[in-house]
């Protein structure tokens, strides 16, 4: 385990709660936030990602937006964060639906095609992956830009997917 990987895992059994697969993170990831242990985060994910020529880095609202913009920063780069209402504002758009089961309900995620272009190197970024929801609105909405999905990147990934880079996943956490 990396020194990223072991620093949030004591700051889990720290500050945080493990209940079964619910991990409670507000006091330093999404709700309270630290922003050092984000730069923590932030610099081995943008270590992994540093050579693989990325264009965007592509988020959802809201926990998302503070490691996106940390990694994005680091990267040189801007980053997208796909809106959960469309504002009045957006013109032509892309859009496309996922289903919070942790949640139990539907968003649909807009991004505007100001912002992603047809051919660009796409780097998704969430807090948590569960059940893979986002991600995968994430890439409905990268293929409609005709855009490239590069790689996807995780604070804690809840899932059994292995094809996605993540600080700590939950057998970490056993
Ligand atoms: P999925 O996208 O991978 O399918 O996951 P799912 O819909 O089941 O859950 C995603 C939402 O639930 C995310 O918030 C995520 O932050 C939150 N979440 C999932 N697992 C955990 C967990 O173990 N602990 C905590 N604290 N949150 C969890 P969101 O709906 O995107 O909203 P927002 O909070 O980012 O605004």
């Amino acid at each position: 385990m990396n020194y990223a990987a072991q620093t949030l895992l004591e700051r889990i059994k720290r500050d945080g709660q493990i209940n079964g697969e619910v991990i409670k993170v507000d006091q330093f990831l999404n709700h309270m936030v630290d922003p050092a242990l984000i730069d923590l985060l932030a610099t081995d994910i943008a270590a992994q990602f540093a050579e693989k020529s990325i264009d965007k880095v592509l988020t959802a609202e809201s926990s998302g937006i503070m490691l996106a913009q940390a990694v994005a920063g680091m990267l040189g780069i801007s980053f997208i964060y796909a809106k959960k209402k469309r504002p009045l504002t957006m013109g032509e758009h892309y859009a496309a639906a996922s289903y919070s089961f942790t949640k139990e309900e539907s968003t649909t995620l807009y991004v505007s095609k100001e912002v992603l272009h047809p051919r660009e190197r796409v780097l998704f970024i969430d807090d948590f992956l569960a059940k893979g929801s986002t991600l995968k609105a994430a890439e409905e909405i990268i293929d409609q830009a005709e855009a490239m999905l590069v790689g996807s990147a995780v604070i804690i990934n809840k899932s059994p997917r292995r094809d996605i880079y993540a600080i700590l996943t939950l057998d970490d956490l056993q």
